[in-house]
């Protein structure tokens, strides 16, 4: 009986279409927890670029030839294994990659709780802290993305490093093009406001992260706060420090 139900096709007329199958990973991503996994995994290759280029940038204190030859190592990594800079984009890319996911995941999951939340929050003070920390990390992560399309003109590309200056951008003087840069009072400003935005954003980001990845066993309960401020904090610091110690002058001259 059991065989002749299996070997029987679709009763015609009546049968329902058959759902096409995705690949596994496109189907897991298609539901929250996916997407907070995507978010989680691209939010921890995210903090280890920003924790990595803030130890970088501390070899400015070391003066403009350890700075400089800091930036060109990072072109030379693994040569003659591979040709010169294939690392470095390789790196880049896998770096877009994150961002770009972590955005779209990040859109999606707002557009899914929006259209599942047909009922308001019973409780004002429940609805308060959820909006405020989703609210937060809207507008911090808006300001982080705009930051670093500028700070890429300002350091990398160089477009915008002159305007406002003394009207010089000089390829392979990164530590040159960083003090020309500070030096200018409005955009050490920017990098402030922008850092300290950054860090709101890395706090609830490593807070909710353990959360995303499902680590929340009491054990590490009580050290996720304490975790999730030591990280935002040794961020801040480092990169605050780099533009007010240009104004003061300990850098750069
Ligand atoms: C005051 C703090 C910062 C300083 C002094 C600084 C300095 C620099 C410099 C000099 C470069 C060019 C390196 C080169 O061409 O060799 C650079 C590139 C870059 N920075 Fe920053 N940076 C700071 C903060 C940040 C922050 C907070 C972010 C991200 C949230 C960031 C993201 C990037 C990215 C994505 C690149 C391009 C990397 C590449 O193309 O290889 N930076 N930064």
């Amino acid at each position: 009986m059991a065989q002749a139900i299996q070997s029987r096709g679709p009763v015609t007329g009546t049968a329902v279409k058959a759902k096409k199958r995705r690949p596994f990973l496109l189907d897991l991503y298609g539901t929250a927890v996916g997407k907070k996994y995507v978010m989680a995994v691209t939010g921890i290759m995210l903090l280890g670029f920003v924790l990595t280029h803030m130890i970088g940038n501390l070899k400015m204190y070391l003066g403009a030839e350890d700075y400089n030859h800091y930036a060109e190592f990072l072109r030379e990594v693994l040569v003659p294994i591979l040709p010169r800079t294939v690392l470095l984009w390789l790196l880049r890319f896998g770096l877009i990659g994150a961002v770009l996911l972590h955005i779209h995941a990040a859109y999606s999951l707002t557009v899914m709780n929006r259209k599942a939340r047909s009922v308001k929050y019973q409780s004002p003070r429940d609805y308060q802290i959820a909006n405020f920390a989703s609210r937060t990390m809207r507008w911090t992560g808006i300001i982080v993305a705009l930051f670093v399309l500028w700070h890429l003109a300002d350091l990398t590309w160089g477009t915008l490093n002159a305007v406002g200056g003394d009207g010089v951008f000089v390829r392979g003087d990164a530590y040159g093009n960083v003090v020309r840069s500070l030096e200018r009072v409005p955009v050490a400003v920017l990098y402030i406001v922008a850092n300290i935005a950054l860090g709101t954003h890395l706090f609830h980001g490593v807070w909710s992260l353990f959360q995303s990845m499902g680590w929340n066993n009491p054990r590490f309960n009580k050290w996720r706060r304490g975790i999730a401020t030591a990280f935002a904090t040794i961020i801040v610091v480092g990169n605050v420090s780099f533009p007010i110690a240009v104004l003061a002058g300990i850098v750069g001259k």
